[in-house]
């Protein structure tokens, strides 16, 4: 028997756009017991099992072998479809149950850019992997990330509302075309995202994270983006987004989390939207493997 548990993630963190991504103490954890036999598999999430035999089985031919029967069990902390990187949290537990099931033929990077073909964009990938905050990059289909040494006096809240905004539709409403002057911006405010977090200074990151391409363009998706965020900031956040493609909002903070928190479920409420609060750590471990003693 093992188990591989995976981390949430929250991706962008406002500026850094399919780049940046934050671990969250919120997991996904798949058991494989070595008894063959029908699988007996126990869904938190519905399409969470497809996805998971699909990485597998990316492993399994890449060395020459049919997916074993196993009983796998599955649950999951995190919910799907909020922009918590729930599918990169299957993708990786797929990946690295079936490479481990193999006794490790394969390298992580060999894993990393299997998960990114799977998923289409690294940014959750690489904090469900490493945990705390990774900066991804995509070269030529090889996904590379580096981890940024963190604070440790940041906690998070996500205000996740209650329905569910499925990637592609919030890659979709996305310009074709950016003007120079505002990749430039973007590129000073995603560095500076990261160096804040990095040294603990966050005087300027919440106008680091103010992101003028990306939410803007998915605001008409999320009822209440603009005012949920601007609470947030309002009551004490040191900096507040879209987390991913949303439709939840991240704040970071120091203090105050509950009430930053209510003062976002209440923006979400005035906007027609019910909610729920999540108060997390973050996760610095990544990807676990755990067999019992
Ligand atoms: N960077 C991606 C997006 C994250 O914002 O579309 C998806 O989880």
């Amino acid at each position: 028997m093992v188990t591989i548990r995976v981390p949430a993630s929250s991706a962008n963190l406002g500026t850094g756009f399919d780049t940046l991504g934050l671990a969250l103490q919120l997991y996904l954890s798949v058991t494989a017991y070595d008894t063959e036999g029908r699988a007996a598999l126990s869904f938190a999430e519905p399409d969470g099992g497809d996805l998971l035999h699909q990485a597998m089985a990316v492993v399994f031919s890449q060395a020459g072998l049919p997916v074993p029967k196993l009983k796998l069990e599955i649950k999951s902390q995190i919910p799907a479809g909020k922009g918590l990187g729930s599918s990169a949290a299957v993708i990786v537990a797929g990946l690295y149950l079936a490479n481990h099931l193999l006794s490790y033929p394969f390298s992580e990077q060999q894993l990393l850019n299997w998960a990114l073909a799977l998923e289409g964009h690294p940014d959750n990938i690489a904090p469900a992997v490493a945990g705390g905050l990774t900066t991804a990059m995509v070269l030529d289909g090889e996904l590379f990330y580096q981890k940024v040494s963190l604070q440790d006096d940041l906690k998070v809240i996500i205000a996740v509302p209650d329905f569910t905004l499925p990637t592609g539709e919030a890659r979709r409403v996305l310009p074709e075309k950016v003007y120079w002057r505002d990749c430039v911006r973007h590129l000073q405010q995603a560095c500076f995202v990261m160096q804040s977090l990095a040294t603990g200074d966050y005087r300027h990151l919440a106008r680091a994270m103010d992101d003028e391409i990306v939410q803007p363009a998915r605001q008409s998706l999320i009822p209440g983006l603009k005012e949920v965020i601007k609470t947030a900031l309002q009551r004490g956040a040191l900096g507040a987004a879209l987390s991913g493609a949303g439709p939840s909002v991240i704040a970071l903070a120091d203090s105050n989390w509950e009430y930053i928190g209510s003062g976002m479920q209440e923006a979400f409420r005035d906007a027609g939207c019910q909610s729920r609060c999540l108060y997390l750590d973050i996760d610095h471990q990544g990807v676990q493997i755990i067999k019992p003693y």
